[in-house]
């Protein structure tokens, strides 16, 4: 089997997770080289995963004439800037979420990987879940009929540092993100509007940081059916990842994933475990599917089931939940894509 010679740039938590998966779970993939501008984090991952090639800089594993391809796990503010580098060497792309904060920048992105004519998946992992993917196809195949309802709640066992909001665009832009995505996906059709009510309950370093904590979402689709998101940055009992779609047909919903099944019956209650604590774990299943996707997609020169216009509505979606929270007003997506 040809394998994809791959380079990681960014070896934190996501792409410790992602240089993981590509060498114990995908046989189609090869990672030859890393880079993170903190180098002994990159040498730590190398050093685990046995990668040669080990740099401070991402521009190394951009031109390093064996890369085919670039897996972006930098964080956010570089994202755009690293895809039009690596469409310009010729190299293929896989991004994390999001491409960027702007849509003008995520426009640019997007015209130079036309231009190139190399790919450009966009890390929507959700879309891999075995529960999620199943739903999807059930809607596709009319079990529901006409979807009317969807219910997506997404919540984080703990919040990130307030920092992190900084780079990371805020809530909408870095957690939601993904929710619209499955939104999207799920009722396969494009969202037209948004409205928000958000707080911040959880912390007020948050707040401070200008960042919000808990919301929810009302989302009308281009189809007509309405979909509804709540998240919160904090669920003391771990990652609360549930989808549930209603229609003209019947309803189809998910439950979170459990590291066991077991139910201990006492005069106290029916106990069993916690859900599976957060993305590192819930999702592992999610990133093989991808990252196999990805390869299998670059090398058969298949389309990609998740690209570039997929991270630009996503963004869209976001940046008119944001609005809307700040405007305390519903918000079409046409006044952000004009
Ligand atoms: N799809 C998912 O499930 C998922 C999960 C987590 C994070 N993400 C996304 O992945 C990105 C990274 O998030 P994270 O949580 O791994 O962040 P992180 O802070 O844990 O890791 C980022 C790494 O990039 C390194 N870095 C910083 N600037 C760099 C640069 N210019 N070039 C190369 N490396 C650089 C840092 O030293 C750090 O090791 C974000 O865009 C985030 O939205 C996606």
């Amino acid at each position: 089997m040809k394998k994809l010679k791959i380079g990681v740039i960014g070896a934190g938590r996501i792409g410790k997770v992602h240089t993981a998966t590509l060498v114990q779970s995908v046989p189609q993939a090869e990672v030859i080289a890393i880079a993170d501008t903190n180098v002994d984090q990159a040498r730590k991952v190398a050093g685990i995963h046995g990668i040669q090639s080990v740099f401070s800089n991402y521009r190394e594993v951009i031109l390093h004439p064996e890369v085919e391809a670039v897996v972006i796990c930098s964080p956010t503010d570089t994202h755009a800037a690293y895809i039009v580098e690596a469409a310009g060497a010729g190299k293929h792309i896989f991004c994390e979420k999001p491409v960027d904060l702007t849509i003008d920048v995520i426009r640019t992105a997007l015209d130079a990987v036309n231009k190139a004519g190399v790919k450009l998946m966009v890390g929507f992992n959700r879309r891999f879940d075995p529960n999620f993917s199943k739903i999807r196809q059930m809607v596709t195949s009319g079990k529901i009929g006409d979807p009317h309802i969807l219910k997506i709640t997404s919540r984080d066992p703990a919040p990130p540092p307030a920092e992190y909001s900084a780079v990371s665009g805020g809530m909408f832009m870095d957690m939601t993100i993904h929710d619209f995505d499955m939104a999207r996906y799920i009722v396969g059709s494009e969202v037209t509007e948004v409205y928000t009510k958000a707080a911040v309950l959880v912390d007020p370093a948050i707040g401070k940081a200008g960042d919000v904590d808990t919301a929810i979402i009302t989302l009308v689709f281009e189809n007509g059916a309405l979909g509804v998101i709540d998240n919160s940055r904090k669920a003391v009992y771990g990652y609360d990842q549930r989808v549930e779609i209603f229609g003209s047909k019947g309803m189809i919903s998910t439950d979170n994933n459990f590291p066991e099944n077991h139910r201990y019956f006492a005069h106290d209650g029916v106990h069993g475990s916690l859900p599976l604590n957060f993305f590192m774990d819930r999702y592992l299943e999610a990133y093989a599917n991808e990252m196999k996707i990805f390869c299998d997609a670059v090398t058969q020169n298949h389309e990609l089931p998740v690209t570039g216009y997929d991270g630009l509505m996503s963004v869209a979606v976001a940046y008119a939940a944001k609005k809307s929270y700040l405007e305390n007003r519903p918000v079409k997506i046409k006044e952000i894509l004009f």
